[in-house]
């Protein structure tokens, strides 16, 4: 995939690189969430309310923490980054705790390229 903005290039770069180092800090509390906890605040948690069932993008997922986090809450998933190794990341979350869920590498100015699809909620976080 190229990103529509070549500077986004490096972009898709950099954030790459911190992936790992991401994954394996403390305060992405990875740990915490396989053993079941949310990464969700609970402002955003308040905010949405109830998402069993309702289909939901998470723009700039990084590795997935918290678009897992709402499968969690019953929502119907899909997280997009542009990072390659963002994705692997969190395909490998969603594979070890069974959550459903897809993710889609994408520069989040293509996906009207890459999803054909609509929405009901579209959720962007700080993780
Ligand atoms: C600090 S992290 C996650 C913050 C993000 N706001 C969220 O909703 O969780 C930033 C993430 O955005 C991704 N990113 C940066 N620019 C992007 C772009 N143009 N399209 C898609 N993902 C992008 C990076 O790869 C990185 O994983």
């Amino acid at each position: 995939m190229a990103p529509l903005i070549p500077e986004h290039e490096a972009n898709r770069l950099a954030c790459s690189e911190v992936v790992d180092a991401h994954y394996n800090h403390p305060a992405y509390e990875v740990a915490e969430f396989l053993a079941g906890a949310s990464t969700l605040k609970a402002e955003e948690l308040n905010a949405l309310g109830d998402v069993r069932g309702r289909t939901l993008l998470h723009l700039m997922c990084h590795f997935g923490l918290d678009t897992l986090s709402w499968a969690r809450e019953g929502a119907i998933v899909t997280g997009v980054d542009i990072s390659d190794r963002a994705i692997e990341r969190a395909d490998e979350l969603a594979h070890c705790t069974g959550l459903a869920a897809r993710f889609v590498r994408s520069d989040v100015l293509a996906l009207p390229e890459v999803l054909d699809e609509q929405f009901e909620i579209v959720f962007q976080s700080l993780r």
